[in-house]
């Protein structure tokens, strides 16, 4: 049985539509690397966007999750899992939501009732306690003594800081040959969740205030690798079907079985099955030392550690063979892995080679670092030149450190660094700043020159040129557009003279608040349209520009300087990429 496939058919049968995932790099949302679950591309809708294909959604959403990076190696952890969701959008509520769990595992997928228990929302002084989905479960079958209540921090259901939110009531099965306990104890980790069902009724602002949504929801999340283990009895997630072909071209590769060198092969399978996900994502990541880019950087490094490790011979193209597997698995539910095949085995092979070059040496160096070490604590200046000389990720020296009980002086590592002008690895970690969340003068002003290089390509290429995607630094603008060919040196020229000239003719920008219909009527342009909501901000730029916009922006465009493409490359299908200065 193929659980994704089961799980989309019985919802399409409930009359839901199946969407497509979505990105894994959130297309215009500046503050997540990663979408990191179902519900997340949703959000507009979750807050009252009628969406285009209605009120009943389910789907298998790419996701990757970076808080448990350090984990991966253990039996249940990966960076990179697919997260099965249905959604009610203001339509079926508590009682229809949970029954179709219920029949779906125990109808669908056989799972004995005994086998399951549940825990609802205790509630606390804002939203009542959830007797109601209490009651729905016990109707169901459920007896009282495997319901379990518990507070916000386990059954009350937000992504991050602010958004649609609300209560969960959450679905264990027990995951043990022991005899099943009576009563529902959520802290014994022989119960392990395997589907979480959201409430969503209220939107928490940035203030921290909760109001109730004009419209309820229901937002729902199952985590596929965990439930194939549960449905294929196995205790540890990579010993699955799911794992099979990649494991077994890793033990090829190496010569060695699963047995006995699981940590290190886990890590490899993981990293790389989330390597080739980032690197086939519409948004065009190369391993770099920012962003998503350093994420995709520290994967494939720490998994070309861990092929030493095992004694594989890392300056041949190890990691194609097993990269390939994973493509084939993939591939036909997500196409885009298809379509960029040659570029993810490049992405690989190229790391690889860059890493390869230093490795031995800085496997060398650490070793001498380590042998001269008094105390237990590499110092920064160490961990710095680990860094700097032999391209190895802070994170990666610290687990090595680790490895040997040692310590690793992080924080002045991390001081070094920024003093080197260099991002903060910190922003890596969860948030960054970049596109509409910069507000430096300098970045303030590619903003602004975003827009008019956004309207100068529709002028030379076609008004079919749209913004697909944009990264802003202090030192760089990045813009992806649909285009479906090279920009041939004269149509760069254009772009750029077109440009300056309006730099030069001095436009004044101005904002005006406007209805989201009446903007789009207005011709305004605009990414995402689904994203914003009802009262919106348009900018105009003389009259050359118009597009609803965050901000934000200069005054008038003479404060730019002189605007120069220094590249033009392919993103994705489809989509180009310039990346450009102001001088
Ligand atoms: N948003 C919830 C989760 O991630 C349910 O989809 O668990």
């Amino acid at each position: 049985m193929n659980l994704k496939d089961e799980f989309i058919k019985y919802f399409v049968e409930h009359g839901h539509v199946e969407i497509p995932s979505a990105p894994l790099i959130p297309e215009n949302d500046p503050t997540v690397l990663f979408n990191t679950a179902g519900m997340q591309p949703l959000i507009p809708y979750l807050l009252g966007e009628p969406h285009p294909k209605g009120k009943r959604l389910c789907d298998a959403q790419k996701c990757v999750r970076l808080t448990d990076l350090d984990d991966i190696g253990d039996k249940t952890h990966h960076t990179f899992f697919e997260m099965l969701g249905n959604w009610s959008l203001g339509d079926y509520f508590k009682k229809e939501s949970i029954g179709y769990s219920f029949e779906f595992l125990t109808k669908v997928l056989n799972i004995p009732i005994k086998r399951l228990a549940v825990t609802v929302f205790a509630g606390n002084d804002e939203i009542p306690r959830d007797e109601l989905s209490a009651s729905i479960w016990q109707e169901l079958g459920i007896p009282k003594e495997r319901i379990a209540y518990l507070g916000v921090e386990d059954n009350f259901w937000i992504a991050g800081e602010s958004g649609p939110c609300g209560g969960d009531t959450e679905i264990f099965y027990f995951r043990s040959d022991d005899e099943i306990p009576t009563k529902f104890d959520p802290k014994d980790d022989r119960w392990v969740e395997i589907w979480n069902n959201v409430f969503m009724e209220f939107n928490k602002d940035e203030s921290g205030k909760i109001t109730e949504l004009a419209k309820k929801n229901v937002d729902t999340g199952m985590g596929l690798e965990r439930v194939v283990a549960v449905l294929e009895g196995v205790n540890d997630n990579y010993k699955t079907s799911i794992w099979k072909e990649i494991l077994t071209s890793i033990e090829k590769v190496s010569g060695k079985p699963y047995e006995g060198n699981e940590i290190s092969m886990r890590i490899i399978a993981d990293h790389i099955r989330t390597s080739v996900f980032i690197s086939a994502d519409p948004a065009g990541i190369k391993p770099s030392n920012t962003d998503q880019g350093y994420i995709l950087r520290r994967l494939i490094r720490r998994a070309i550690r861990h092929a030493k490790k095992l004694g594989i011979d890392t300056s041949t193209n190890w990691m194609e063979p097993i990269a390939l597997e994973v493509i084939k698995k993939y591939e036909n539910y997500y196409t885009e892995i298809k379509e960029n095949k040659e570029v993810v085995l490049d992405v690989l092979k190229n790391e690889s080679i860059k890493f390869n070059r230093t490795l031995e040496k800085g496997l060398r160096e650490f070793d001498k670092v380590v042998s001269h070490l008094q105390g237990n604590t590499i110092d920064k200046d160490n961990a710095f030149k680990l860094y700097d000389t032999y391209g190895f990720p802070i994170e990666l020296t610290e687990e090595m450190a680790k490895e040997q009980n040692l310590k690793v002086d992080t924080k002045g590592f991390e001081e070094k660094f920024l003093a080197h002008q260099e991002l903060s690895r910190t922003a890596s970690k969860g948030k960054f700043k970049g596109g509409l969340m910069g507000h430096s003068e300098i970045e303030t002003k590619y903003h602004t020159a975003t827009h008019l290089l956004n309207a100068a390509l529709k002028v030379v290429i076609g008004p079919d040129v749209h913004q697909k995607g944009s990264n802003i630094n202090e030192s760089r603008m990045r813009f992806d557009f649909s285009c479906d060919h090279k920009l041939s040196e004269e149509e760069k020229k254009q772009v750029e003279d077109l440009v300056n000239t309006w730099i030069k003719e001095d436009l004044p920008v101005t904002m005006e608040v406007m209805k989201k219909e009446d903007a789009i009527k207005s011709g305004a342009e605009a990414m995402f349209i689904e994203k914003y909501a009802d009262m919106v901000n348009v900018y105009k730029i003389g009259e050359v520009s118009k597009e609803i916009c965050g901000g934000p922006h200069v005054e008038h465009t003479g404060l730019l300087g002189h605007f120069k493409i220094t590249k033009e490359e392919a993103s994705s299908a489809g989509v180009r990429r310039i990346k450009a200065i102001l001088e």
